[in-house]
């Protein structure tokens, strides 16, 4: 495949719906017994993450791992040299003179693509503030992908914060590399989409909406995602407080739902989504989580495998 090699992964909409089939042609490969691979014996993967992490991280080293890459990982703040006072630029000039790639959190919007401006090897986003995490959007599209044997034609619910969450926000962008039936906005007021989201979906000419409420749309999703309010992003705690607990989803909130509803969710979950449904069928977060290994196996091959180490 052309188009990915040495290719900075920095938004899910950087790339087309081919580019992501391809990607998710090779994960299926990965993901049905091809794993491990030694593809990438010799590459070093770095992952620099500023910002803590459990999945993401984790996935991309058990990815590289399983491919046969080694891994760098820079250690929290506080025992590496960021608590000397060393800045984030010479930090990733340091990682791109060590590693063939660098996966980088970070909690400033624009992080990733200011590393990936500095850096001669490319540069993954593992997440970059409210803004984009296109790798969680490739294994959530995936994931709908394996459920259902494609993305168009389903109707879809975006539960949760979807101003300052990410993963909402990217995975609502993925969708309009594809042919939603319906998508659906479900919000607390003050936590609806940025207005470039809106735009992008409207350009896209996907037929969304937004809504307060998920009794209103439930009886028509086939995918509902939920997720958590970002505390962690508001200006005002007062206003995390007022919205904590406004929103939760449990086997008694699925009453009416499709009996083949997926319920998906990035995690971490922190309430929104009570454990009681863990054991319905309709429950499909975890096996999300487990994809986050084939689809970031497949974006490092792409990415790196083709590349001689500089
Ligand atoms: C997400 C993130 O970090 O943006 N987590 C993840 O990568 N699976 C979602 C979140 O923190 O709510």
């Amino acid at each position: 495949m052309t188009g990915w090699a040495g290719r900075d992964v920095l938004r899910i909409t950087d790339f087309s719906r081919w580019d992501l089939e391809g990607l998710f042609g090779l994960a299926d490969e990965l993901a049905d017994g091809g794993l491990p691979r030694r593809d990438l014996a010799g590459r070093v993967v770095a992952t620099a993450f500023f910002e803590p992490s459990t999945r993401t991280k984790l996935s991309f080293q058990a990815a590289a791992v399983r491919m046969g890459a080694s891994v760098l990982d820079l250690p929290p703040p506080a025992a590496s040299s960021q608590a000397k006072g060393e800045t984030f630029a010479d930090t990733v000039r340091m990682l791109d003179s060590y590693a063939d790639v660098l996966v980088v959190r970070h909690r400033l919007e624009g992080a990733a693509r200011f590393a990936a401006e500095l850096a001669g090897s490319p540069v993954i986003n593992g997440g970059d503030g409210s803004r984009d995490h296109p790798t969680q959007a490739m294994v959530d599209l995936y994931t709908v992908r394996r459920i259902f044997g494609g993305v168009d034609g389903l109707t879809y619910g975006v539960l949760g914060d979807l101003r300052y969450g990410r993963a909402a926000r990217s995975f609502i962008l993925g969708l309009t590399r594809y042919r939603p039936a319906a998508l659906r906005l479900i919000s607390p007021p003050s936590l609806r989409v940025r207005k470039d989201v809106r735009r992008e979906l409207s350009a896209a000419g996907v037929d969304y909406s937004e809504v307060g409420d998920l009794s209103e749309v439930l009886p028509e999703l086939d995918v509902l995602y939920v997720t958590r309010i970002q505390r962690e992003r508001f200006p005002d705690p007062g206003e995390y407080e007022r919205l904590r607990g406004s929103y939760r989803v449990g086997p008694d909130t699925l009453e009416g739902a499709k009996a083949d509803l997926a319920v998906l969710h990035p995690l971490p979950r922190v309430g929104e989504l009570d454990p009681a449904l863990d054991r319905d069928p309709r429950a499909r977060y975890f096996e999300q989580a487990a994809n986050g290994v084939p689809v970031r196996a497949a974006l490092l091959e792409l990415v790196v495998g083709g590349r001689v180490g500089h």
